[in-house]
């Protein structure tokens, strides 16, 4: 499913083996790429740009991710492409201050790679124990352990609603406003949430999207992303949950200067699912900027 990058050194420790994201979708975000400046606004470990900067000689690409370890095994996995490349870590939803210049696309690849989430040091999935941290970028706020002591039961019990549209929302919030102070690792949160994994995923997909305000950000990115297109740019999203989709596809309707290039959302094929089952829930939404000329006329 993921690929192994190279043995890498971290300080004294062992060398560890990274573990290279899968890039979703790859083909059909390239046949939306035209010749020009782009984001990729979720750069990752570099898997969507590598292929678009291999493909097109014509293009540059800012790359933006608030994971400053993502960051870092995009720059060597990138090096090869020198001065067509500019990375910059921030949040995307910055990215009409990050990026001065109009550009011909914006691609976001939202969520987290499997970089992270198998990752057990970052606290992200059910399946393996560590500290219950889960912030992308761990300059900024404070670990979700520490956040759930000032969380009330109320409020736990809207982010598994909201953020995992859990039924069992009040129950599950029950059980951890009750321990919450004994809560140090996924493990413990995992045995709080029961044993289903549907649910635990359920859970688990809440606080994350909590602690990294997502849904807030990927409006604020949209939104941003649209004020540096130049006419006839692209703003290209792959979302992973109904949340998220109903966010771009609200936005692509909603805003006059843009046009919907994807009637329907792109699916991966059952090859593609088959081969790398992350891809399995992925949507992909394509809308262009129309000229503000075209907008004058029609108005
Ligand atoms: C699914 S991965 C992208 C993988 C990438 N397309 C690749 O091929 O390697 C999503 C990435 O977006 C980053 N990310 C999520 N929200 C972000 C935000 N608001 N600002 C910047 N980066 C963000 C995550 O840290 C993660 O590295």
């Amino acid at each position: 499913m993921s690929s192994h990058l190279s043995e890498h050194k971290r300080g004294e420790e062992e060398p560890i083996k990274l573990i290279l994201h899968r890039p979703v979708l790859v083909d059909e975000v390239l046949s939306f790429i035209r010749d020009g400046i782009w984001v990729d606004a979720t750069l990752g470990t570099g898997g969507h740009t590598d292929a678009i900067l291999t493909r097109f000689d014509e293009v540059f690409v800012y790359g933006i991710d608030r994971d400053r370890e993502s960051l870092e095994i995009a720059k060597k996995r990138l090096g090869k492409f020198r001065d067509r490349v500019e990375f910059i870590c921030d949040n995307f939803s910055n990215l009409e201050k990050l990026v001065s210049e109009p550009v011909r696309g914006v691609l976001f690849d939202i969520g987290l790679s499997s970089f992270q989430l198998d990752d057990a040091r970052r606290g992200f999935s059910y399946r393996f124990d560590g500290p219950l941290d889960m912030r992308m970028d761990r300059r900024n706020g404070l670990p979700l352990q520490r956040r759930l002591r000032h969380l009330t039961r109320t409020q736990m019990e809207k982010i598994l609603r909201n953020y995992g549209e859990e039924r069992r929302a009040r129950k599950i919030a029950r059980k951890i406003y009750g321990l919450r102070d004994k809560i140090e690792t996924t493990g413990d949160l995992r045995d709080l949430a029961g044993k289903d994994p549907r649910t635990l995923s359920r859970v688990f997909q809440a606080f994350r999207i909590f602690i990294n305000d997502e849904l807030k950000n990927l409006k604020e990115g949209l939104f941003s992303a649209l004020s540096i297109l130049e006419e006839g740019g692209r703003i290209i999203v792959i979302s992973y949950h109904s949340l998220e989709d109903r966010i771009v596809k609200q936005f692509f309707k909603e805003n006059d200067s843009l046009v919907a290039l994807t009637k329907r959302p792109i699916r991966p094929s059952e090859e593609e699912i088959a081969s790398n089952p992350r891809a399995r829930s992925a949507k992909m939404r394509v809308a262009e900027k129309i000229d503000d000329l075209r907008l004058t006329i029609d108005n």
